[in-house]
């Protein structure tokens, strides 16, 4: 998920039980350019394998030269983006918009296929208008051009997240093509990830937005345990881990940001007062959003030292040789 599955997200996934992980969406054009920050998304750490890393673009030689990339950074999984429904996207003929236009996304699919030895992926939308079937006469013609696996999210790029995901058309997309199919959309339980797996015959199940702030749900998912919810201690030890990983990740300035909104995600639901989030939320440094998480739940320190002497080294981590060290934000 763009702008939330940043490495700590995903090294967190995989803690919880996520069979594989992946990666923000990164841009083609940017990894063309030898863009920084683009660059900086294809940072992969050695706890988050299995991981998938998403390329967008709509230019077949551009995206597999991105592909290369992304096998030479590490990933075991290419994926490709032909879900995003934001304008900024589509109107350069990337993402969603490629379910209208089958042979460029073959012809993307083939060449990015061609260009690297590991799996391809791809990622789709229903269409791009609501009741649109487009998936269903482009999925079979992604898997002739190269597609080893689909993952379905069966929304138009019109309804962005508004309504509900049709998993009837996961279904009808299963029996078309004889590659697994994952569905994805609206998984937020066990009792849900069962359902959906029944009713459509998909492989696996994706889940996205059940897991923000809330690793505890894959792990329900995954064996049905913890259904009580976690305790304030750790939902603040994880959330202090997630800031510390992220500020590493994105330096403090950019993280300061970017983290905000996990903040209500991790601490709604009903686990600390609302007013509480606010205070967070105002506060410039993440220091003092750490500070005031210990004096809430003091219990939550003894289980941050645990899960951080658990952690592998970042020390460990791939890196591409050509890539400018200031893209490793806080170090
Ligand atoms: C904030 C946000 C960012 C997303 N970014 C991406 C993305 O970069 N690539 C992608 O394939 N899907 C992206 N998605 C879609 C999700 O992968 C998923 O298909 C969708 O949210 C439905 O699943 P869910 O109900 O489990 O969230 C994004 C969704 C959200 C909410």
């Amino acid at each position: 998920m763009a702008g939330v599955s940043v490495q700590a997200f995903r090294r967190q996934g995989r803690r919880y039980g996520a069979g594989l992980v992946c990666s923000e969406m990164v841009s083609c054009a940017g990894l063309e350019h030898r863009n920084e920050r683009t660059l900086g998304y294809l940072r992969v750490a050695r706890d988050e394998h299995p991981l998938a890393i998403q390329i967008f673009g709509s230019e077949p030689g551009v995206m597999a030269e991105a592909a290369r990339m992304v096998a030479a950074a590490g990933a075991d999984i290419v994926d490709i983006n032909f879900g995003c429904p934001v304008r900024k996207v589509t109107k350069t003929g990337a993402g969603a918009t490629l379910l209208e236009d089958p042979d460029r996304a073959c012809a993307i699919v083939g060449a990015v296929a061609e260009s690297v030895e590991l799996p391809v992926s791809v990622k789709m939308r229903r269409g791009l208008e609501n009741g649109s079937r487009a998936c269903l006469v482009v999925g079979p013609r992604l898997v002739e051009a190269g597609a080893a696996t689909l993952t379905l999210h069966p929304r138009s790029a019109r309804q962005m997240y508004t309504g509900e995901a049709d998993h009837a058309l996961t279904a009808e997309l299963v029996s078309l093509v004889d590659v697994p199919v994952v569905a994805s959309g609206d998984v937020t339980s066990r009792a849900r990830a069962q359902s959906v797996l029944a009713t459509t015959g998909a492989a696996a199940v994706m889940v996205g937005r059940g897991a923000q702030g809330n690793p505890w749900a894959l792990r329900e998912i995954v064996d049905g345990a913890g259904a009580a919810g976690p305790s304030r201690e750790e939902v603040a030890a994880e959330l202090i881990l997630f800031v510390r990983e992220t500020v590493r990740e994105l330096g403090e300035h950019r993280a300061a940001g970017f983290l905000k909104k996990f903040y209500g995600w991790y601490l709604g639901r009903g686990r600390f007062p609302r007013a509480f989030k606010q205070e967070l939320v105002q506060l410039d440094t993440t220091e003092e959003v750490v500070t005031r998480l210990f004096a809430a739940a003091p219990g939550a320190a003894e289980i941050v030292e645990r899960l951080e002497a658990e952690l592998p080294d970042p020390a460990d981590e791939i890196l591409l040789d050509s890539m400018p060290i200031s893209i490793y934000g806080g170090g």
